[in-house]
């Protein structure tokens, strides 16, 4: 961001060696087991908590780093009524109150660098640029939604009227948001759906990924400390099925969800069989995301462009490329030093510096993934796609989820029929006489999330972004790491219902608007 609200990265500055060095050292220390305990409104513990308990595993070396303690359905209807009557006095809090219990939040996290960053190695197996990336990206979240609630929320704006009567249009929280959050940005798509629905007045149920309990744990702890009152933000550990049984429950006056399509999905239908008001939906899904790369690309920056897009991340980013596009005249080229780019890639344990790519989150991502790959090398032997392996490294930990990166040529976009979550690439050849029929391939998947474009033609440029497949297009550049306030984040159809997150509009999303007409 540009402007006041960037202030982050006062801790970890890679320009000193000597403090990445003590970071790397604390984080390499054997882990504490921690607990991640369901919190309830007013700090009282849950009336089962048998009912649950669960191990946090590592997805660095499988191992055990904590205990979790899962919701159950009386719990949520516990959950519920607490956060219904924290709905009523939190929403009535001046918006500065509300806002600065974010900034003290940020404030915090940006104070508390190491021990964030470690947790974010340890339960999610970032690598130390991911990491760091992430952490920034949740303090950029705390103190962009705070300035924007000052901004949108402040007073109520005097709208224009005849004489002897005050129009004005406030906005107020709905009540109780559940929050559901995915495993792949733990930390700042956690806090960011939470911190926008506090801010704009609700009182929030958090479900976090079962696979990242105790990174929600700390950043529910962290805004508690910040003085959000306990009632206003409740945790309800558990899998998927507890973020149904929250949907389901009466009063929810909105759902924050980022996760799969067919959660999301299901998340609707549920919210439309219910009676009572209308809930509010928010939902921020994957894609099947495309590179366009023309004959006039910078080869080397391609390269880069696309190893980065595909792999950063083990390409467990919604945004990543998992579909390139080449076109026919420069494809060998392309293909062969992205293969070899590719294959210079250390896979392994994450909190090793040189390692680029960490594990995948678990046991049963890391079987998908294999099986994906099995069943492309089939289609190789049967002589439709070409394939590019890497390996993964002698640092990689036996019991860990590793996957190495794999390339496949496909013989046509619509081959690749949904979001594969690794580090795993497709890509098809296309004639430039066939632009078109290519972005028509492309327009059918119905997705809509991230677009990269690699040409130096500028009409090609215009072709391709007038045809507005994307939510977030990239032009002659990779295609992640979106940054809160500069490229707001989110795509449409099957990829979400809109909202950009680190937009200016996002806020609006969490409120409801009253028009007041006096006669004075
Ligand atoms: P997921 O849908 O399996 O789970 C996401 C969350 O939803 C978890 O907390 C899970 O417990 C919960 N959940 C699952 N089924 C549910 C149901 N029926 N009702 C209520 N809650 C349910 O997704 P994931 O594997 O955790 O995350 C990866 C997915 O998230 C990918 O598809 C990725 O593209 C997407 N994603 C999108 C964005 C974005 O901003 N658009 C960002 C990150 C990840
Ligand atoms: N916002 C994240 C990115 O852009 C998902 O990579």
């Amino acid at each position: 961001i540009h402007g006041p609200e960037r202030k982050v990265a006062a801790g970890v500055e890679f320009g000193d060696r000597r403090a990445l060095g003590d970071l790397l050292a604390a984080i390499r220390q054997t882990p504490e087991a921690r607990q991640a305990e369901l919190i309830l409104a007013g700090g009282k513990r849950a009336p089962n908590p048998a009912a649950g308990r669960r191990q946090a595993i590592s997805p660095i070396d499988g191992s055990a780093i904590g205990r979790v303690e899962n919701a159950d359905a009386s719990a949520l209807a516990t959950l519920m009524q607490e956060a219904q009557a924290a709905a009523k006095l939190w929403s009535r809090r001046p918006v500065e109150e509300r806002a600065a219990r974010l900034d003290r939040a940020a404030q915090r996290l940006e104070a508390e660098a190491p021990r964030w960053l470690r947790l974010l190695q340890l339960e999610a197996g970032k690598t130390l640029d991911d990491a760091v990336a992430e952490w920034r990206e949740a303090i950029d979240f705390l103190r962009y939604y705070a300035a924007s609630a000052r901004k949108a929320f402040g007073a109520a704006p005097k709208l224009p009227g005849p004489t002897g009567e005050d129009n004005r249009l406030h906005c107020h929280g709905r009540g109780v948001f559940v929050c559901i959050s995915p495993w792949n940005f733990p930390l700042a798509i956690f806090l960011g759906q939470v911190a926008a629905a506090l801010v704009s007045g609700n009182s929030v149920i958090a479900k976090p990924a079962e696979q990242t309990p105790l990174i929600a744990a700390e950043a529910v702890a962290l805004l508690h400390k910040a003085g959000v009152p306990a009632g206003a933000l409740c945790l309800a550990q558990g899998d998927g099925k507890i973020g149904a049984a929250l949907v389901a429950l009466p009063g929810v006056a909105g759902v924050a969800f980022t996760g799969s399509v067919e959660a999301a999905a299901s998340i609707n239908r549920a919210l439309a069989a219910k009676d009572g008001p209308i809930a509010a939906l928010i939902a921020e899904t994957g894609g099947v995301n495309a590179m366009i790369v023309d004959a006039t690309a910078l080869p080397e920056q391609v390269a880069d462009d696309v190893v980065a897009s595909a792999f950063r991340s083990a390409g467990q980013r919604c945004s990543a490329l998992r579909l390139l596009c080449l076109q026919e005249e420069v494809a060998d080229k392309m293909l062969t030093m992205i293969a070899g780019a590719a294959r210079e890639l250390r896979v392994g344990d994450p909190r090793d510096i040189g390692v680029q790519i960490g594990p995948v989150i678990d046991a049963d991502a890391k079987a998908a993934l294999l099986a994906h790959i099995e069943a492309m090398r089939a289609q190789v032997q049967n002589g439709v796609i070409e394939h590019f392996a890497g390996e993964v490294g002698a640092t990689a930990p036996a019991h860990g989820f590793y996957v190495a990166p794999h390339i496949f040529e496909l013989a046509s976009p619509a081959d690749l029929k949904a979001e594969v979550f690794g580090p795993i690439l497709h890509v098809v050849r296309y004639k430039a006489a066939e632009l078109d029929l290519l972005l028509d391939a492309i327009e059918a998947k119905n997705f809509g999330l991230t677009l990269g474009v690699h040409s130096r033609i500028e009409s090609t440029i215009g072709r391709i972004l007038e045809r507005r497949l994307a939510g977030n297009c990239y032009v002659n550049r990779n295609m992640i790491g979106a940054v809160v306030g500069t490229q707001p984040f989110g795509g449409f159809n099957l990829s979400g219902t809109g909202p950009k997150a680190g937009g200016p509009h996002y806020l609006q999303r969490f409120v409801v608007e009253q028009t007041v007409t006096i006669n004075t």
